[in-house]
């Protein structure tokens, strides 16, 4: 088995995600908005690449009951109903609606992920139950990536702290000594020098304090906050909802035998 940390989806395609389990994390903020949406009763997002694609999809559906949210360069896109915050996920605003969402890392990230086996979506919000199903997707055997949505395809140290956070969930005390890539070991590092202190590495990087000097110092602090939306969420048919309570981890494909 592997356990691998990428820390920005920039150049994955197709053939690198098939046959793995995938743990998308954009800690600041989309994977937590979406962590509070579900635990407030959203019946589902729906990632996509842009404003256009939202509008479109949204038209589509055509029921009142789908939201629009999303950012751009942090803020709510104009015209649509919620941003990009986990604060405004609140039961009220989103029970029983599917929400299309666009962001500008963590939704492309989530994209990205498409065609992997499984996809979860991870975050300190719910990183006890991502962990456990890491730790169970390990034991049988199957090759897990933890997948960071970075910062404009670059390294983030909120999303490689939360990295290395559910590593080790998913290691659970073991210290295998292959296996781990070095991102994964790198990502290990950072939680021995932050320790569980969630806020500093969040409030230190770069999105941390980019957001804070926009005003949503609060997002921060909430996306800090341990199990604080305690859902394990997956990415299936183009929709993140809520995963079964316990998944069989489909084993990958296996090359056919070609004929003589
Ligand atoms: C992203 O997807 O780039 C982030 O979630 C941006 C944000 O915090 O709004």
């Amino acid at each position: 088995m592997r356990l691998d940390v990428w820390f920005s989806p920039m150049g994955i395609g197709p053939a690198d995600v098939q046959g793995r389990t995938i743990f998308v994390i954009d800690v600041l903020r989309a994977t937590t908005t979406m962590c509070a949406a579900l635990h407030h009763g959203a019946r589902a997002v729906i990632p996509v690449a842009s404003t256009e694609e939202a509008l479109r999809l949204a038209q589509t559906i055509g029921s009142a009951d789908v939201l629009l949210a999303g950012e751009k360069n942090c803020v709510r896109i104009p015209g649509f109903a919620l941003g990009n915050s986990p604060l405004e996920m609140t039961e009220q605003a989103v029970k029983g609606k599917t929400i299309v969402v666009t962001t500008t890392n963590g939704t492309k990230a989530l994209l990205a992920a498409q065609g992997a086996t499984i996809v979860y979506i991870a975050a300190a919000a719910n990183l006890t139950a991502a962990g456990e199903r890491a730790r169970e997707a390990l034991a049988q055997r199957r090759d897990v990536v933890i997948l960071c949505a970075g910062r404009e395809t670059a390294f983030g140290l909120d999303d490689a702290y939360c990295a290395g956070r559910l590593a080790a969930a998913a290691l659970g005390g073991a210290k295998p000594r292959k296996g781990l890539n070095d991102a994964a070991l790198a990502s290990l590092d950072l939680v021995r020098r932050y320790r569980d202190n969630w806020e500093r590495p969040l409030s230190y990087s770069r999105a941390g304090r980019e957001l804070t000097r926009l005003g949503f110092g609060g997002d921060v602090r909430d996306a800090a906050r341990l199990d604080a939306y305690p859902v394990l969420p997956h990415f299936h048919e183009r929709r993140v909802t809520v995963a079964p309570q316990s998944q069989v981890h489909p084993a990958p494909p296996q090359p056919q035998p070609q004929p003589s």
